[in-house]
């Protein structure tokens, strides 16, 4: 089996590459490559012709597609650059992977939600997406709904891992800069570790991936929070003195709209691969004590 993972030196792709390394695995970035160890291709996935002169010479049995333009609010401020990344450059690598018969798992977002719902999303919930990357991930969505042979479409929630810019790396190097942070305290959601939705990824491309046509999940660690409970949690040991202001989402006043409430649903995905993470704090103090090991 052949896997090539597209984004592989994103923060979710480096664990993927980590993951699935007993498979014969290849990556593609628009970088210069991360992983030595891999057959690597450097390509904008918003070049159609490079896409498929890449995928046709790799020729991989499973495409994960993590290659995305992911800061929300720079998608804002380039809805073109958004669009032609995550829709059109998504168009790209699922028309190649059709090309040569794969399989394809894209990495879509909770963001595709209007966070109008109190309950937890499930998959049957109908997405409306309240900012340009929202809408452009859905874009994407549709058109491997209705076009491609075989897709599987998995929506999580904000990641954090090792390898790339996330939340509480950001709140970690404020909290060494200043005496208090305001964080927003009006949008709930569930952090997601990598190194644990990659482990799942793996269990779903070897328990699933011979079942073609459309699949969508949604998969994320358990449990629920405010990214102001999530910074009090990742502070409360290393940084106990530092003052914590709950604020809402209007005085933060970002470009991009995000839900209120971004919870999901995972009864599907644990009935049909018994796949069920841990709990977001659980893995949120492993990923504390990697970070500290390592700096
Ligand atoms: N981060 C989250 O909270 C979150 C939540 C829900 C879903 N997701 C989805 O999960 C996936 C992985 O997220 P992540 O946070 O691990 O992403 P990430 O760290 O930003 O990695 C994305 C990778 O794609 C590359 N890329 C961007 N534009 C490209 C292009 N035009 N052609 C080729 N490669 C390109 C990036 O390169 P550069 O570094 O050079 O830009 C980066 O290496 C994405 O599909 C994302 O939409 C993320």
């Amino acid at each position: 089996m052949r896997i090539l993972i597209t984004g592989s030196n994103g923060m979710l792709g480096s664990d993927l590459v980590a993951e699935l390394a007993p498979y014969e695995i290849c990556g593609l970035d628009r970088h210069n490559n991360r992983h030595s160890q891999i057959q690597y291709e450097q390509v904008d996935i918003t070049d159609r012709t490079a896409v498929l002169k890449a995928v046709t010479l790799l020729k991989p049995s499973i495409i994960v597609h993590a290659a995305a333009f992911t800061d929300v609010d720079e998608c804002e401020l380039n809805p073109t650059q958004a669009f032609s990344v995550n829709s059109k450059g998504t168009q790209w690598v699922a028309e190649a992977g059709d090309s040569c018969g794969a399989t394809l798992f894209f990495m879509s977002t909770d963001y595709v939600f209007d966070g109008t719902k109190q309950l937890p999303y499930n998959e049957e919930d109908k997405p409306n997406p309240l900012s340009v990357y929202g809408r452009s991930k859905f874009q994407a969505e549709e058109f491997l709904k209705s076009k491609c042979r075989s897709s599987w479409i998995l929506r999580t929630s904000w990641l954090f891992g090792m390898n790339g810019k996330n939340f509480f790396r950001t709140i970690a190097q404020l909290a060494r800069e200043k005496k208090e942070l305001r964080i927003v305290d009006d949008q709930r959601g569930v952090p997601t570790y990598t190194k644990d939705l990659a482990k799942a990824i793996r269990i779903l491309i070897e328990r699933g991936s011979r079942a073609k046509g459309y699949h969508l999940y949604h998969i994320a660690n358990t449990g629920e929070t405010t990214w102001f409970q999530a910074a009090k949690k990742f502070l409360e040991k290393t940084c106990p003195d530092i003052k914590l202001i709950p604020i809402s989402s209007q005085e933060l006043n970002r470009p991009a709209k995000r839900p209120l409430n971004s919870v999901f649903n995972m009864e599907r995905i644990k009935k049909d691969f018994g796949i069920q993470l841990r709990r977001w704090d659980e893995a949120l103090l492993q990923f504390q004590s990697e970070v500290l090991k390592k700096e």
